[in-house]
């Protein structure tokens, strides 16, 4: 994908310095584009946790480089004690994504069982990018599936098709393509035409700022509205499909996803709306089966819902939105169950938010 006419990926190492991981500090977009060099795992760890990188994916994929970081950095005695050490500690950067533990076991399992390999960091770097081209193929693939669902819309409707989300669940996040806005990105390629509305998504609004800026960047129309928006524009036939991503979606299909994501399945089931949910198998949490009751719920800093971050012309300044003695929440994801999902588009193809149908696609899920 592109910015400012020039491609960009969403995580790359350094061409010269192969223990450099590098990522664009996402904290700062769409204002000042600023590259940030990661070196250790405690630098993927604050990349994380400050969301200079967010979404599942992404999360996932920098904490699998945390730890081929990790091993560049040792220095001590036992080195199955430090690599368990490490991942302990990276898995905890944020809560709800799965994607985090499973990348990060992936490569802890890798490293462990190839202790004593002669080149154990170039092989340790391949399976992290390994890690990463997959969710690349992962991505790229949910777009061809969701095209279809595009497509099938413009046949019948003959006018450009109408796409709401949620959040960023785009390239910035996925890695290289989206999830929810691969299947966008494929049609506009396509010549389909099609309009996304973008929720701006309070308190950190990643769509007003994230998806905004890269379907601005790729030319793909779209609106930003603000949060409660979309309820009014399904009542008014202005959708014609929601798309959101998701950050841990259970065996049996309740998804996780964004704070304000259950709403919008809401008033898309009121208004006969289709809601798709587009995510990768290493979204999938196979041990859960009650996302409400099992589904961990990141609850962040109360000052992002205190105070809003814009641009004054010169630089990023927070400022001050509610009364100083009134105190604030803030849950960063809800969980939409699964009887609000219409389905979901992985990189298998669109299976129903059911058990059964979850696991038809993905019978290791069973194993699991
Ligand atoms: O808090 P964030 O910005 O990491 O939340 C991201 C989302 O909720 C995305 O929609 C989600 O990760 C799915 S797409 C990667």
């Amino acid at each position: 994908m592109q910015i400012n006419g020039k491609p960009y990926h969403t995580i790359w190492l350094n061409e010269a310095d192969s223990s450099v991981v590098q990522v664009i500090d996402q904290r700062k977009l769409p204002f000042v584009f600023e590259i940030l060099d990661l070196k250790t795992p405690e630098d993927c760890f604050c990349a994380i946790r400050d969301m200079a990188v967010r979404g599942a994916p992404l999360i996932g994929v920098t904490a699998a480089y945390g730890m081929y970081l990790a091993l560049l950095n040792f220095r001590g005695s036992s080195l199955e004690e430090y690599l368990d050490e490490k991942a302990t500690y990276l898995k905890t950067a944020r809560p709800t994504a799965v994607n985090l533990a499973f990348a990060v076991d992936e490569m802890l399992k890798f490293m462990k069982l190839n202790i004593g390999h002669p080149r154990l960091k170039e092989i340790s770097l391949k399976k992290a990018t390994e890690l990463k081209v997959r969710e690349i193929e992962f991505s790229e693939k949910i777009g061809e599936f969701g095209l279809k669902l595009i497509e099938d819309m413009y046949e019948r409707k003959q006018a450009p098709v109408n796409i709401l989300t949620h959040c960023n669940a785009g390239w910035l996040a996925c890695i290289d393509w989206g999830t929810a806005t691969a299947p966008v990105y494929k049609a506009h390629h396509k010549g389909i035409p099609v309009h996304v509305w973008a929720d701006e998504t309070r308190p950190r609004n990643q769509g007003a700022r994230l998806t905004a800026f890269e379907l601005g960047e790729e030319g793909v129309p779209h609106t930003v509205i603000a949060d409660n928006t979309g309820g009014h524009l399904m009542q008014h036939n202005m959708v014609d499909l929601v798309i959101v991503g998701s950050d841990r979606t259970t065996v049996t299909g309740d998804v996780a996803n964004k704070i304000g994501t259950y709403l919008k399945a809401l008033a898309a089931k009121d208004n006969g709306v289709p809601f798709y949910v587009a995510l990768p198998s290493s979204t999938f949490d196979w041990q859960l089966k009650n996302g409400v009751l099992e589904i961990p719920i990141e609850e962040r800093d109360p000052d992002e819902v205190t105070l809003i971050e814009g641009w004054n012309g010169e630089s990023i300044q927070p400022v001050r939105l509610t009364p100083e003695k009134s105190r604030a929440a803030n849950f960063g994801f809800d969980v939409t169950p699964a009887r609000l999902v219409t389905g979901l588009i992985t990189e298998r193809g669109i299976c129903r938010a059911n058990e059964e149908s979850i696991l038809q696609l993905f019978p290791e899920g069973n194993k699991q």
